[in-house]
């Protein structure tokens, strides 16, 4: 593996914003800095963006809805259905309730911050994350989020659309989100491709079939998905890699592409997050994405 020395260097991660309401409204040199921001891979930090709420949802402000499996709570608007959680009769449709008030409110948030995605940007999951980070058991290496990554899903191949997140930090006594922020993305892939082998052949269609996976994976899918792994498996690199802690303030608001930006939740508790996908089409600058990137280094096709 070659040295940490040129990414060791300060790199900015965030890009700060001073608004206050969801719906901006946001100025043209706003929406400049933030397309240009997340797709340079930084993080839009909007420090006083709180999501408030009712007096009757503060009773979510505790674990003891959460199944204790799932780490999340997340409800799926396609789907029209709670996960991780245990929850019946008015209280579930209260949650719900507060679950798809931040997902339109994150949904209007977008659309006036980032217009040249409006049209394309599809609402995925919505999730509300009630245990605190630090210390939670993990069933597995793979899924121990406070280890530095990026974003891959296992079962639901994106063939190359972007994960971009909206999170929203909700703890009622101020304490923070604090992140780690690792190297941009095209250093970090240069470093982690070597170890990720071809797929199986015909092993994306099977999986498909047998339904492991929704929708067939593309060498896209499967070398995101064994960065991934590889990452949080790297010991040396989870030790030594170059990084910057950031704290997200209770009451503030960020955006990320997650699946550009390497990311470990460090500690904090109770946060809202809503889900995107947004195709590499829809980008201003569609070659700083991990599809292209990635198209480049291995010189070939991935999401054909
Ligand atoms: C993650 O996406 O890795 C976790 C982020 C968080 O819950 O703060
Ligand atoms: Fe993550």
């Amino acid at each position: 593996m070659s040295s940490f020395e040129s990414t060791r260097k300060v790199f900015s991660s965030l890009e700060s914003f001073d608004a206050t309401a969801w719906d901006g409204p946001f100025t043209s040199e706003d929406r400049e800095r933030a397309v240009d921001g997340l797709e340079s891979g930084r993080v839009l930090y909007f420090k006083n963006l709180p999501f408030s709420l009712e007096a009757q949802e503060k009773i979510f402000l505790s674990t003891t809805w959460s199944d204790q499996e799932a780490k999340n709570i997340s409800f799926d608007p396609t789907e029209g259905r709670l996960r991780g959680a245990r929850i019946e009769g008015a209280d579930g449709d209260k949650l719900v309730g507060m679950m798809s008030r931040y997902a339109s409110g994150a949904r209007q948030f977008l659309h006036s911050l980032l217009p040249p995605y409006a049209s394309t940007l599809r609402l995925a999951r919505t999730s509300f994350r009630p245990h605190e980070v630090e210390g939670r058991p993990v069933q597995s290496y793979r899924k121990d989020d406070t280890r530095l990554h990026v974003d891959a899903f296992p079962s639901r191949p994106n063939r190359g659309a972007r994960i971009l997140r909206v999170f929203t930090n909700i703890h009622p006594a101020g304490k923070a989100r604090v992140w780690q922020i690792g190297e941009p993305f095209e250093a970090y892939a240069s470093r982690f491709l070597p170890t990720v082998s071809r797929p199986l052949p015909g092993l994306a269609q099977i999986e498909s079939i047998l339904g492991i996976t929704k929708g067939v994976r593309t060498p896209y899918d499967h070398i995101m998905l064994h960065l991934h792994d590889r990452t949080k498996g790297d010991a040396n690199y989870q030790r030594e890699a170059p990084r910057q802690e950031v704290a997200f303030a209770a009451g503030s608001t960020w955006v990320v592409f997650t699946d550009q930006v390497l990311h470990a939740a460090i500690s904090g508790q109770f946060v809202l997050e809503q889900t995107f996908e947004l195709p590499v089409a829809a980008q201003c600058r569609a070659e700083r994405s991990p599809l292209r990137v990635l198209e480049r280094l291995t010189g070939r096709a991935l999401a054909a």
